[in-house]
């Protein structure tokens, strides 16, 4: 099945009406134009391939995440004179390189092991059934409000060890400060609300990360403050980076695999049916959710020297744009890609990035994903998209639906 947009749009509008909301066929028609294609608009190489996008992501030596330098740096120090908030905001080890990249993350890796997220099994699963619970007899619930929002909030700010009643607060913080660095512009007001949100992140945690000092908890902000390295742990600053960094990709990222998920299943009943009578299919089903229609569309590189990728010569300082979405769709790669098929496996999709960079988070997303499909396929009978058009956020990153409206119908 695919979107029945026309072959007319703009190929290289990346925000245009077909990319945003039929980005399938969008990717498609880019991938047989080429897969490694030269975008003059964002002044940029789109990158649409699966073998390319992987070898992309896996390329950390050649194409470098670093924001803060190249060419997506210069746009970054436009954005705003602030150079304590700059700073900050470069201690998020997803846009570093190595060496800075290899040291932080192997010491966030020490407290955030997938054995320690599996211990949040439990919760995730009274985390759903209180939830779901009074959604159900409703006529129409915003399936993504109602939710999709809160599950992952929940869950990180309980197992970072946030006090219940401030667990809003700190997604909040975490969504001023990531808005700075993906949106251009000379938005006063973001780069205002970023600083505000760091003075008051740091006034929250100071105490906090002072008392978990004295007193070790089980929880992740004191695993982060006492993971050790050849002799080094994370300075309070870097402990609060990395605190917010677990939040800002992580919420809209499982929130949006959850509410995707439930739209790919109202297109594809039978897969529903399916897992209702097979549990055991409940991780593969999650992969092929990731797969299928995954929260991340993708995301930007940039060249460290001259290369070749899928035929083309890549220059130093030139943008690359890796696309998930679309590698995820690449028939080279997977049978039948436009369907969603819960019984695929093994599953090799890009959903999680690939390579140095691949994501931390991946063992806590699954499990809830894994925990929410349980329940609602056992509780409902289906769980109908009750909107008459899906409409997604205008941006290149996240595949973001606005809302989603559903009815729960009993089993
Ligand atoms: C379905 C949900 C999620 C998706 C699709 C996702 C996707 C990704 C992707 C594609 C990357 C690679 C970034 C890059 O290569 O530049 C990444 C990195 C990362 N993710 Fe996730 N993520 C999800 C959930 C989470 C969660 C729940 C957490 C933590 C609570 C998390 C924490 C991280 C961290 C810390 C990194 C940085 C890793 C590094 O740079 O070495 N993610 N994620």
């Amino acid at each position: 099945m695919v979107d029945d947009i026309l072959d007319t749009g703009d190929l290289d509008d990346l925000l245009s009406e077909e990319a945003i909301n039929s980005p399938f066929t969008f990717y498609r028609r880019l991938r047989e134009r080429n897969p490694v294609y030269w975008n003059k608009r964002w002044n940029g190489w789109i990158v649409t391939g699966y073998d390319e996008v992987t070898a992309g992501y896996r390329d950390a030596q050649r194409l470098s995440s670093d924001r803060f330098s190249g060419p997506f740096g210069a746009e970054v120090r436009e954005a705003g004179e602030n150079t304590r908030l700059l700073d900050f905001l470069s201690k998020l080890f997803v846009w570093k390189d190595p060496p800075y990249h290899t040291r932080m993350r192997s010491l966030v890796f020490k407290a955030f092991t997938p054995r320690s997220v599996e211990i949040l099994r439990e919760r995730a699963r009274e985390l759903v059934r209180d939830l779901a619970e009074p959604l159900r007899g409703k006529e129409r619930v915003n399936f993504l409000t109602d939710f999709a929002f809160h599950l992952p909030v929940i869950v990180i700010a309980e197992y970072l060890g946030v006090p219940s009643d401030q667990r809003y607060e700190v997604r909040d913080w975490s969504d001023d400060l990531a808005a700075v660095i993906f949106v251009r512009g000379d938005d006063k007001q973001r780069m205002q609300r970023a600083e505000a949100s760091l003075a008051r992140a740091r006034e929250f945690l100071t105490p906090v990360l002072a008392d978990r000092r004295q007193n070790p908890r089980q929880d992740l902000i004191s695993a982060l403050l006492f993971a050790e390295e050849d002799g080094r742990r994370l300075t309070e600053e870097e402990v609060i980076a990395n605190v917010i960094l677990m939040v800002f990709a992580g919420h809209e990222t499982t929130m949006n695999l959850m509410s995707n998920g439930i739209a790919a299943f109202d297109k594809f009943p039978d897969q529903w049916q399916l897992l209702r009578q097979d549990h055991s299919l409940l991780r593969s089903a999650t992969e092929e959710c990731l797969r299928f229609d995954g929260p991340i569309r993708g995301l930007g590189r940039w060249a460290k020297e001259d290369f070749e990728l899928g035929g083309q010569q890549i220059k130093r300082m030139d943008r690359v744009f890796l696309i998930q979405h679309a590698a995820n769709r690449d028939p080279a790669a997977f049978e039948n890609p436009d369907a969603l098929d819960i019984t695929r496996w093994p599953n090799k999709h890009a959903a999680f990035g690939q390579g140095i960079h691949t994501c931390l988070g991946a063992p806590l997303a699954r499990l809830e994903m894994q925990e929410a499909l349980a329940y609602l396929t056992t509780q409902f009978e289906r769980i109908e998209v009750v909107q008459d058009k899906l409409e997604y956020g205008p941006t290149m990153v996240s595949r973001s639906l606005k809302g989603l409206d559903v009815k729960f119908h009993e089993a």
